[in-house]
């Protein structure tokens, strides 16, 4: 595997590449790697002829609140996963290569970006929106892996590109889950050890909401009641939990069979999300 930190040399290796006929699968990630990524790789793998990853702590979709300062910097052995897993090429820019002259233009995607995670994490989605278009220009991939973990992230992803005609296929893969059914995060190595075994609380009660839905119930609002006691009485400060049409991420009206629920729960110092699509 070669990496690159700048933008020029990783350009002309790709469009080498391309001008070869080889398609490009590209996974985006802040770093900090584990299954779940490895995932992403394998599906890239599987959908063109050439793997690439970038490492990137994109510095626009922290807040001033949340600590950029703080978040695992694991270039090391980020790139020892990368290479076991046969990734070609992987972009691993600094900031002043990607924001030379600070952050300028901006990509907005409105009404989405601002609901679920947006609302407690204002200009989270404008970041990772821009740096994801910096990225799509940079690798030009054909085909782009998103984990559906990040569900509203892959829902603003697929908007982006379709109104801005950026020709990519955008993918989303399955959430790998521990046994106990906590999805996999880089958040989960800030929980304690009590926190870690409270965790699965948030996917059982995503279960239980699937099974009462797929049993009739259509009093969201009761459901989401229901799941935010159960997982205050685990000790979660829940920030949202909503039973959502999955396509929109509009409140559903009764004729709508493909729902999603979408959670996000602070427990200790992790903000956990996680979300299960249900069809009815
Ligand atoms: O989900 C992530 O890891 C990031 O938001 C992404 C897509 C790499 C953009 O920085």
């Amino acid at each position: 595997m070669q990496t690159f930190t700048r933008i020029n040399e990783i350009r002309e290796v790709l469009t080498s590449e391309k001008r070869q006929g080889r398609t490009i699968g590209f996974v985006p990630t802040l770093g900090n790697l584990h299954e779940g990524h490895m995932a992403l790789i394998r599906a890239a793998r599987a959908q063109a002829d050439i793997v690439v990853a970038s490492v990137f702590i994109n510095p626009m979709q922290f807040a001033a609140n949340e600590d950029l300062d703080a978040y695992p910097r694991t270039l090391g052995a980020d790139q020892e996963k990368l290479i076991k897993e046969g990734t070609d090429f992987l972009f691993a820019p600094t900031a002043r290569e990607m924001y030379p002259e600070g952050v300028n233009t901006q990509i907005i995607i409105p009404v989405l970006s601002n609901i679920l995670c947006g609302a407690s994490r204002p200009g989270h989605f404008t970041g990772v929106a821009t740096i994801c278009t910096k990225l799509f220009n940079i690798v030009q991939p054909d085909v782009a892996m998103f984990g559906e973990k990040d569900f509203q992230q892959l829902t603003i992803i697929r908007h982006m590109v379709n109104d801005l005609y950026i020709p990519v296929k955008i993918v989303g893969i399955q959430t790998g889950r521990a046994k106990d059914g906590l999805a996999l995060s880089s958040r989960n190595t800030y929980l304690s050890a009590n926190e870690r075994k409270s965790a699965p609380v948030l996917y059982q009660c995503l279960l239980e909401t699937k099974q009462a839905l797929e049993q009739g119930a259509r009093d969201y609002y009761q459901l989401e009641l229901q799941a935010n006691s159960t997982l205050k009485q685990a000790g979660f400060k829940p920030d949202y939990y909503h039973v959502m049409n999955r396509n929109t991420l509009e409140t559903p009206t009764s004729a709508d069979k493909q729902l999603i629920v979408l959670a996000a729960a602070q427990l200790g110092k992790s903000r956990l999300i996680d979300n299960l699509q249900i069809d009815l």
